[in-house]
């Protein structure tokens, strides 16, 4: 090939590369893989400046399946560098013998693990192998069909590329006993370094029975059983996707609270159908999670729900932060519909990264997130700014507006008026006439933030799409209600109060609907204000 032709189609790939991030419902401000299939983040890691995000990732298709780990990296969070896939399922593409599950990553700065060489920080991932088929592997372990176990790969250039340590893969073959019967449902290890007790820590899924186990190691490849935990509070479906970390708190004498992440699919929060996220707050002492009293309930009718809509799940944690800088990222899709929304040629994105606090409330630990402040980086021009000290029953067009936006909105609660006010809130990607539509809002009556999505676009890819969703929000103290919006081509995340209640709902809208539009039903609302801001797409 000639110079000159090779620079013609490296111009040409470079042209439609970019041109790709403009297709109907790619997410602009959130992360989603040039192409191909994405769901769960993996190996969220923070290390020598870099963030480094894998996932969940088909090579070849659309379609969830030769699951893989692919990578991007970035240096704020907000903008993301796509990079070559980490670790490939293993016989791709001839004969995939073993698909490379969630899983997490660390540096073992300490060289724990003896895989340094040459005063190279090793970065290990600890993820579950998918075996497709009964095989004897190069450890001289054997493996059962659909076995599912967990290994080990490294790394000794920053990420970049990954070896198999397939020397004593699986590290972790089966659940420890009585549970070994397991096997077919174990999975999603998510590592850290417990300081404390100069531990690595791994917490594992029993996903079927609703378990989780949690172990330690001084070298990341030898591990043993501390504790298990479950069932507790939603076992509606299978557990997957645990983590743990702690969280700055004043009124604990170890100043720090533990919350503990639990993915559950089906068996969301309710008024869901498919994928949803619990937590726990409580107290970890390097051996064994206790969820506080008032977060974990008797029976199993209540659960503490990270997010109350139907696009939020197997969000995990990012290893290598300090403890007041937590983030997590979700995936802001859903196993009941995610192989049918209507993106080409990928599909799957990321929820937007949000920094997780605990605020105190007596002796009670109350969980909170917020939208990562780097966000300021992709603040555009500010649209609009407006408050009405009574806003009149009805709905008021505020006309087309872009369709990358950051709302606030805040209104007295009228819940102890006498004018009748059922609902206040905002209208998003509607088509003048309203046929389109996206409500969201809040219920005084019942005390509830909601994201009506029934008409909101295409929605007839799942008998369950078309819903309001429904999440608790209670007025703050001065009674008012604070919504945050963040709105993308194809979603919108709702933050209610200081993010205390969250709700993330994927939406399609037609390419028509653009208007905002505020309203107040059965009555007028007191005290509104609004802002919109533009966000900037992050990958211009
Ligand atoms: C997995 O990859 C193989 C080989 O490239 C391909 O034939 C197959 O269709 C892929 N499966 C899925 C579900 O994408
Ligand atoms: C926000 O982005 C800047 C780079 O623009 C980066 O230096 C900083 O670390 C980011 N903040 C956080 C908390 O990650
Ligand atoms: C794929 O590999 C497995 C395990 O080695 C083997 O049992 C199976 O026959 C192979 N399938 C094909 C189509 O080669
Ligand atoms: C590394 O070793 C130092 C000194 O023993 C210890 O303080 C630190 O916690 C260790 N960190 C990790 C990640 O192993
Ligand atoms: C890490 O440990 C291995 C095994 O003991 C050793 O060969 C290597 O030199 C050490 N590496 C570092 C600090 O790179
Ligand atoms: C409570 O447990 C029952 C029996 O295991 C299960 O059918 C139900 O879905 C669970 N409820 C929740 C909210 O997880
Ligand atoms: C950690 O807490 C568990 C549960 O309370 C307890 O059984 C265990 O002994 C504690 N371990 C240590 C090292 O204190
Ligand atoms: C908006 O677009 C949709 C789908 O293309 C179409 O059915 C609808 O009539 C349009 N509505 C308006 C008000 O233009």
């Amino acid at each position: 090939m000639n110079t000159l032709r090779l620079l013609y189609l490296s111009l040409w790939a470079g042209i439609t590369w970019a041109a790709s991030f403009h297709e109907p419902y790619r997410p602009q401000f959130h992360f989603s893989p040039t192409k191909n299939w994405m769901n769960d983040p993996n190996g969220l890691l923070y290390h020598d400046g870099t963030y480094h995000l894998f996932f969940q990732h088909n090579p070849y298709g659309i379609q969830d399946g030769n699951i893989s780990w692919g990578h991007a990296t970035s240096h704020d969070l907000m903008h993301w560098e796509h990079q070559p896939i980490a670790l490939l399922a293993r016989g791709y593409p001839q004969n995939v013998t073993e698909m490379i599950f969630t899983g997490s990553a660390v540096a073992d700065t300490n060289n724990t693990s003896g895989l340094g060489v040459d005063g190279k920080i090793p970065l290990i991932a600890i993820y579950t192998s998918a075996y497709q088929y009964a095989q004897d592997l190069p450890s001289g372990k054997s493996v059962k069909a659909n076995q599912q176990s967990q290994s080990l790969a490294y790394s000794l250039d920053d990420g970049k590329t990954w070896s198999y340590y397939d020397a004593l893969n699986p590290i972790i073959e089966t659940p420890a006993a009585p549970y070994e019967d397991q096997w077919q449902n174990f999975r999603d290890p998510f590592a850290f370094w417990h300081d404390e007790t100069q531990k690595w820590i791994l917490v594992t899924a029993l996903s079927d029975i609703h378990k989780l186990m949690i172990w330690t190691s001084d070298n990341l490849i030898d591990w043993t059983v501390a504790s298990e935990f479950g069932p507790v509070n939603a076992v509606g479906g299978v557990w997957e996707c645990p983590n743990l970390f702690p969280l700055p708190f004043k009124a604990d004498k170890t100043g720090s609270k533990w919350v503990l992440v639990v993915g559950l699919n089906p068996g969301g929060p309710p008024g869901t159908v498919g994928s949803g996220t619990q937590y726990f707050i409580g107290d970890f002492n390097g051996t064994a999670f206790v969820p506080d009293a008032d977060s974990a309930y008797p029976g199993n009718e209540t659960a503490n729900w990270m997010d109350w809509g139907p696009d939020w799940y197997a969000a995990t944690a990012w290893n290598g932060l300090p403890e007041d800088d937590h983030v997590q990222l979700g995936w802001m899709n859903n196993w009941q519909y995610g192989s049918k929304i209507p993106t080409n040629p990928w599909r799957g994105a990321m929820a937007f990264p949000r920094h997780l606090s605990l605020k105190q409330d007596g002796e009670k630990a109350i969980l909170l997130q917020w939208p990562h402040q780097n966000i300021t980086e992709l603040r555009g021009k500010e649209r609009f700014r407006r408050s009405w000290s009574s806003l009149r029953n009805g709905v008021q067009d505020l006309g087309p507006q872009e369709r990358l936006l950051d709302i606030e909105l805040a209104f007295a609660d009228q819940g102890k008026t006498t004018s009748g006010t059922s609902e206040a809130g905002i209208i998003v990607r509607a088509t003048s006439d309203l046929k389109t539509q996206t409500r969201i809002g809040y219920d005084f009556d019942k005390k509830l933030m909601f994201v009506d999505r029934t008409k909101s676009g295409i929605t007839d890819i799942d008998k369950t799409f078309p819903t309001i969703y429904h999440a608790p929000l209670t007025p703050d103290e001065h009674g008012i209600i604070k919504l945050r919006i963040l709105l993308d081509w194809a979603g919108v995340e709702v933050f209610g109060g200081e993010g205390e209640s969250t709700l993330t709902a994927q939406i399609f809208p037609f390419a028509n609907a653009t208007h905002v539009q505020v309203f107040s039903k059965d009555g007028s609302t007191d005290d509104v204000s609004l802002k919109i801001s533009e966000l900037t797409s992050i990958w211009s």
